[in-house]
């Protein structure tokens, strides 16, 4: 199983829920923006400060833009918004079927429909809570 989780920027959300389900998991993990603006750069400071008083280490992570070859390369994709999900959506190339799912469906304990971006809210222990949940769910889900 392969899975790889989009947001805008890929330095705070989308590394971080790579980063936590990836202690979870033998599923190969992977994350990217829609936006390549942050491409090359770890993830966001602040939220790699919040993850490692977690007891998570997010400094290997590096940003990278979502391209339509991802559609082929991964088993399951997965956005934190609903702006995200469209964006992705874009790039679905003729005839692919890989599901593209929101990161908030598989929470089992909240019913937030989206993953706020801490870039903006700059509630990073909150996007941690949510993003724990979700991949707890998740893991339930695929293993
Ligand atoms: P992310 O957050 O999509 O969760 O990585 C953002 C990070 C940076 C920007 C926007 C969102 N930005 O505009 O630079």
């Amino acid at each position: 199983m392969k899975v790889l989780f989009v947001c805008l920027g890929n330095i705070c959300r989308s590394p971080s829920a790579e980063g936590v389900f990836r202690e979870m998991t033998s599923a190969t993990t992977d994350s990217a923006g829609t936006a390549g603006w942050h491409v090359g750069k770890p993830p966001y400071g602040p939220m790699q400060e919040a993850a490692q008083r977690r007891g998570y280490d997010f400094s290997d992570l590096r940003a990278r833009q979502f391209s339509t070859q991802d559609f082929d390369r991964f088993d399951l994709i997965i956005g934190m918004d609903a702006s995200n999900l469209d964006d992705i959506e874009a790039l679905r190339p003729a005839g692919n079927e890989t599901p593209v799912k929101c990161f908030t469906d598989y929470a089992p304990n909240s019913d937030m429909s989206e993953v706020p971006d801490p870039y903006y809210t700059r509630d990073f222990d909150g996007a941690l809570d949510l993003i724990e949940d979700c991949a707890r769910g998740l893991k339930s889900e695929i293993g």
